[in-house]
């Protein structure tokens, strides 16, 4: 299928940028969002030499930002969506103000759920075929502890895209949920506020993750693991006692950010 327009939220850096330089190369338009107005610019110089490249600047954890989001939905009816936006916080649930956490369940599930409904409403008028991929993760699967709103954040993406796909493919809309595992991208410096700035050795390009996404698309894979280390461990979770499995989990997040050692 060739997508008259793609919509990438998160578009400003890593994975999301990344998705919308491959995107362009297979001569997709883009309509790219988030709150970096400068990046969203120097993106749309880069890539509009090769495609048309609309931006708009959006805080996604502010309704009336996504509402008019949503318009610009109605307006442009992308056929493919890619809600990649999305930031976690490492560290005890208490240790973060309410406010935050919440901001991050908009961003990570409520804009998810909105721009999901919302540009499958107007394929399904339209009687257009269309695909919509919600990037999840690994951590959707299990409590988290020091993680925890995350996880849960993730769960409500897995979830409903998952049963999203299955009502909506009879008519031609794809809803697919990609778990990219371990990405250097500014994710992690941003979970723990700067503290952590370095690469995971084992960590994916966000190039490979992009590639890996973009293949998913067109496969039409409606969920993916993308290493076999985290399909593995996610299997092998779903064995463990939960006690164990928080352990783990928990002690994963100090060993590998020693500044949570005391966690
Ligand atoms: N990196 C990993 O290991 C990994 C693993 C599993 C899943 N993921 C998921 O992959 C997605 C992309 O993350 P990434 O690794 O590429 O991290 P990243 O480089 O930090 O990118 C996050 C993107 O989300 C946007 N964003 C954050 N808060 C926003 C807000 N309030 N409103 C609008 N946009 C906002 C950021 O743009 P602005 O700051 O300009 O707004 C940025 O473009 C996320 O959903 C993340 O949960 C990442």
């Amino acid at each position: 299928m060739h997508y008259s327009r793609a919509l990438v939220t998160g578009a400003s850096s890593g994975i999301g940028r990344a998705l919308c330089e491959l995107l362009a190369e297979e001569e997709i338009p883009l309509l790219i969002t988030a709150r970096n107005g400068e990046k969203l610019k120097e993106i749309q110089s880069d890539l509009g030499k090769k495609v048309d490249v609309q931006i708009f600047v959006a805080d996604l954890s502010s309704s009336t930002s996504r509402a008019s989001l949503l318009t610009a939905i109605s307006g442009y009816v992308p056929d493919l969506i890619i809600n990649n936006a999305g930031f976690g916080l490492y560290g005890p649930a208490l240790s973060h103000s309410t406010e935050d956490l919440s901001a991050m369940l908009e961003v990570n599930s409520k804009a998810v759920l909105e721009i999901s409904l919302e540009a499958a409403k107007w394929l399904s008028k339209a009687q257009r075929k269309g695909t919509i991929v919600n990037i999840s993760s690994a951590a959707s699967f299990f409590p988290f502890p020091y993680f925890s709103v995350y996880a849960a954040s993730k769960s409500f993406v897995t979830i409903f895209s998952e049963s999203l796909d299955r009502e909506l493919s009879p008519s031609g809309i794809r809803v697919l949920t990609a778990c990219p595992g371990m990405v250097n991208t500014s994710f992690r410096a941003r979970a723990s506020k700067g503290l952590f700035t370095g690469k995971i050795a084992f960590g994916f390009s966000q190039e490979l993750a992009a590639r890996k996404i973009y293949e998913q698309i067109k496969r039409g894979k409606s969920f993916s693991i993308f290493t076999w280390k985290y399909k593995i461990a996610v299997f092998v979770g779903k064995l463990l006692p939960n006690k164990l499995r928080e352990k783990i989990l928990a002690r994963s997040l100090s060993k590998r950010f020693p500044v949570y050692s005391k966690m």
